[in-house]
């Protein structure tokens, strides 16, 4: 995969990427979730590693196992991924924001099992916290890599994401598309960057698509130093 050079683009440079989706629990068997099955996320981890960083992977409940050499954090809801991503935020020089987050949760949890009535039900759902914006509020140091799933105006809403969560690079996917989005193997991907511009790619592997993102994030981390 890579020449001499590449092998060393992330060494000695701290990465945490956020995997997978969440689980928001509405009593002790059931929860929201999402379709996310976090093949792009450690496809990011596994090729940050090989790119010579030391690597964390904050991961919500998925099928795969965790690339050999990086620090695995297995967690469940947005809350507790927020709160292990804040737990080595401050020391990170690259923070990849690939896990599909809830965007709400059930107001109430249940301690027992709900039973069944007649008719219909509603639950209610509340915000969760925006991980991103919120690593963007706080930022230092760090370079902030989003990612925006959409299934139309990928553009438009990919250079908003960019300004409200304060990052300096949105990966964004047209998820209607074949071979993009979750679950295969492949993805098609658009780099939108601070300085306006946007580089679109040919379908690819999720792993050659971590490779492009890697690569374009440690230009940039190179030049802000
Ligand atoms: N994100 C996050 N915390 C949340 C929701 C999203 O950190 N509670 C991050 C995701 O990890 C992703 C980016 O924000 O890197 C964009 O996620 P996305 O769902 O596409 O955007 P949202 O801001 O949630 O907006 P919407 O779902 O309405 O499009
Ligand atoms: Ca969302």
């Amino acid at each position: 995969f890579f020449d001499g050079k590449e092998k060393k683009l992330l060494s000695g440079k701290q990465v945490i990427v956020t995997a997978g989706p969440t689980r928001e629990a509405v009593d002790p068997v059931r929860f929201f979730t999402n379709k996310s099955t976090g093949k792009m996320g450690y496809a990011i981890a596994e090729a940050a590693y090989e790119f010579g960083a030391d690597v964390t992977l904050i991961s919500g409940p998925v099928n795969i196992a965790p690339p050999s050499g990086v620090t695995i954090c297995h967690v469940e809801s947005a809350e507790e991924m927020f709160r292990a991503v804040m737990d080595v935020y401050d020391g990170a020089d690259l923070v990849v924001k690939t896990a599909a987050v809830a965007d709400y949760r059930p107001r109430f949890v249940h301690e027992n099992k709900m039973k069944k009535q007649e008719g219909s039900m509603t639950i209610e759902l509340e915000r969760t916290r925006d991980i991103l914006k919120t690593l963007g509020e706080r930022k230092t140091n760090q370079f902030l890599v989003g990612f925006a799933a959409e299934t139309n105006d990928v553009e438009v809403y990919a250079k908003r994401k960019l300004e409200s969560k304060n990052a300096d690079m949105i990966v964004a996917n047209n998820v209607k598309q074949e071979g993009a989005g979750f679950g295969g193997d492949t993805n098609i991907i658009s780099i939108f960057h601070r300085d306006g511009t946007h580089r679109d790619f040919e379908k690819m592997t999720k792993k050659e698509a971590a490779v492009q993102i890697l690569k374009d994030a440690a230009v940039r981390i190179g030049e802000a130093e």
